[in-house]
């Protein structure tokens, strides 16, 4: 796969973040590191707080109406959330891909990737060639180019997911969130995404949660388990699933509960 941009990706720091929906304490102190072009994978139980500590990494969590966050996260030594710094050019920086596959669908492919750029003033990358690329870099140019302008609902669900990370990486963002963005998928698809993320970390630093042990298996370089909302173990994903240093954490990935 071909692509037009320079190796980028910063490393993300996790400093004692808590995250609240109201009174309830849904991340309760967390502090890890996400490499450059490395992918971390967050797997726990359901409940956990994985997607609550996904959304505090891009300023996300606290568009909820009884949501707060305590703590900072580093991006290349810059905390996302200091007093002068605007949430949307976080969001910009580190972008998001959802569960469900969500394209604006009533809007055209081609529209759907240029609507990030665009809707934030981006003229540079709100291209049609920049579009191009961005489809090309996700796996889906030779399915799409003759239907740029169908509606984004027209295409499968696999296809939707890819059109989704076109869109977001066409911000060109230095971190990408996935949380869970296979579980909806079949397992063709799932492969896709699968190989897509494992060239995409040579631009990105990737944070994928997951609820398939397998999955983290095949693609993450490091591991980081959750229970409760707490962060009980990170580490390389061989050591994590066969050196357990935690004893919880050997229980939940010998499936033992989940
Ligand atoms: N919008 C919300 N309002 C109140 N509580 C929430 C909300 N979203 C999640 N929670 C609670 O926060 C905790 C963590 O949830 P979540 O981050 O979604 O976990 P996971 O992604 O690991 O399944 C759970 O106890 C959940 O019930
Ligand atoms: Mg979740």
């Amino acid at each position: 796969m071909t692509t037009t941009i320079a190796k980028k990706g910063m490393n993300l720091t996790v400093k004692n973040i808590q995250a609240f929906y109201g009174e309830s304490k849904a991340v309760k102190g967390v502090s890890i590191d996400f490499p450059a072009n490395k992918i971390t994978a967050l797997i726990g139980p359901s409940g956990c707080g994985k997607s609550t500590l996904v959304r505090c990494l891009n300023r996300m969590h606290e568009e909820g109406s009884s949501a707060s966050v305590r703590g900072k996260v580093l991006l290349n030594e810059e905390n996302i959330y200091g007093a002068d710094v605007d949430p949307v050019s976080v969001r910009r920086t580190i972008g998001m891909v959802f569960q469900k596959p969500n394209p604006f669908p009533t809007m055209s492919i081609l529209d759907n990737v240029l609507a990030g750029p665009r809707l934030s003033g981006d003229r540079a990358h709100a291209t049609r060639k920049h579009a191009e690329q961005a489809l090309r870099d996700v796996g889906l140019w030779a399915e799409v180019k003759h239907k740029l302008n169908r509606p984004a609902a027209d295409l499968s669900g696999g296809q939707q997911q890819r059109l989704c990370i076109a869109r977001a990486i066409a911000l060109e963002p230095e971190v990408l969130l996935m949380d869970e963005p296979c579980s909806a998928l079949d397992p063709i698809s799932t492969q896709r995404i699968e190989e897509l993320v494992l060239r995409l970390k040579k631009r990105f630093t990737i944070v994928m949660v997951t609820h398939n042990l397998q999955q983290a298996q095949r693609v993450a370089d490091r591991t980081a388990f959750m229970l409760d909302g707490e962060l009980i173990e990170v580490a390389a994903t061989s050591n994590l699933f066969n050196k357990p240093k935690d004893s919880r954490t050997k229980k939940y990935v010998t499936g033992q509960f989940g």
